[in-house]
């Protein structure tokens, strides 16, 4: 009798486990444990030529902001800008959740990533998988980066290759607990070709720039890691960096936003990092940005003008008091 208990339990035991297999299979669940989807990487290698140097250059250093996240930079200078003899070389991220290091992409053999294949660095860049297999934090701009087209991905490798080597080894990442098993559920490979939209339209252009730019990464609140529905670019994002705390602010076209931009006065404020007399926190990135071109800057905020008004009152020269819409502290909070 108790032996054939025990197998009776031993067939529900082993179905339920069964069902947690098909479970976690169906969802993908099981990827937390195993490590990320990955797609295997080619021997495929790219061709450097000037054109490609030339893009390759202005996305990284101007719009996409690599090498604005992996190299250190002067926080004390307008704008903290790279310091150019550390381009490249990795540099730690504050206020991530766990010790988050930006890796050194400069093309140095031994700590950096001289010795990765073409198809390795691109598989890092648009999905998020490192050369050894492992999921990057979706820190590093990855899910917007799907959309980088074929041939901007290939500038942006070009480039990268040509840059001095910096000779700089940096820890390793060490995650927060349970982001650590999490992160392996965000790479996903690209497994079609990405091609460009047509850049000849403003408003296609504008939101293939902000995409890239990662605008949306801090201008958008988010809730456990979620985006808050309805505040898209409202502001209200808490960003950490070493000078300090600071809430993104909002640049929908609302009242509470930026409804009294108009396209010179935003050029203004991304080449200048100051809205007239108010000075920007350097943690908005302008000195970057603010190398755009004139046409990619106007292709922006014809795409900002477009983005549905969100109303949203956030002010950093005023002290914070709790907000109801974002859930956390900041300028005006109150008001909301
Ligand atoms: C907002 C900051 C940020 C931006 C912008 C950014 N990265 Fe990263 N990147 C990171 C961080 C942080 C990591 C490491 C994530 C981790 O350790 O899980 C990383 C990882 C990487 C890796 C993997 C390196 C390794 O050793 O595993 C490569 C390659 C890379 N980034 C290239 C780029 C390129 C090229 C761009 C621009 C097209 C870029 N990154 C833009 C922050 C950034
Ligand atoms: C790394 C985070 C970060 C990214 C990425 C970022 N911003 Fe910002 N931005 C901020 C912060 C923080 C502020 C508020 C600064 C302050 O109040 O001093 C800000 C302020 C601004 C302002 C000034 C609005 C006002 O208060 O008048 C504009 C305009 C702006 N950002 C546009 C953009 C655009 C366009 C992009 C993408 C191309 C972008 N930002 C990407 C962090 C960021």
């Amino acid at each position: 009798m108790a032996s054939r208990w025990r197998k009776i339990t031993g067939f529900m035991l082993l179905g339920f486990f069964v069902l947690i297999v098909i479970a976690m299979a169906a969802t993908g669940f099981w990827r937390v444990f195993v490590g990320p989807q990955a797609r295997t990487v080619t021997n495929r290698t790219i061709e450097s030529t000037p054109a490609r140097l030339e893009r390759g250059k202005y996305l990284t250093e101007s719009v996409m902001g690599c090498l604005y996240c992996h190299s250190e930079r002067d926080w004390q200078a307008a704008g903290a800008p790279v310091i150019e003899a550390k381009k490249g070389g990795g540099a730690m991220f504050s206020g991530g959740p766990g010790e988050i290091y930006a890796p050194n992409i400069s093309p140095d053999k031994e700590t950096g990533i001289g010795n990765w294949s073409d198809d390795e660095l691109a598989r890092a860049i648009r999905e998020g998988v490192s050369r050894d297999g492992h999921a990057l934090f979706p820190i590093m701009p990855y899910p917007n980066y799907r959309q980088l087209s074929d041939e901007d991905l290939t500038a942006i490798i070009a480039y990268l290759r040509s840059i001095p080597p910096v000779r700089n080894s940096l820890p390793k990442t060490k995650l927060i607990f349970p982001l650590k098993y999490l992160v392996n559920l965000m790479p996903q490979p690209v497994t079609a070709p990405v091609a460009a939209p047509d850049l000849s339209m403003p408003v296609a252009r504008g939101t293939y720039l902000a995409t890239l730019s990662s605008c949306n990464d801090c201008h958008t609140p988010q809730h456990r890691g979620q985006p808050i529905p309805g505040l898209t670019l409202a502001g209200g994002f808490k960003l950490t960096e070493p000078s300090g705390e600071i809430i993104s602010t909002n640049i929908t076209p609302d009242p509470s936003g930026i409804s009294y931009y108009d396209e010179a006065l935003f050029l203004e404020v991304m080449r200048t990092g100051q809205v007239k007399a108010r000075k920007l926190n350097p943690t908005m990135p302008w000195s970057l940005y603010g190398k755009m071109s004139d046409e990619d800057l106007k292709a922006l905020f014809a795409y900002l003008r477009t983005v549905p008004s969100a109303s949203h009152r956030v002010d950093n020269t005023v002290p914070p008091t709790p907000c109801k819409l974002c859930k956390t502290s900041h300028g005006f909070g109150d008001r909301n």
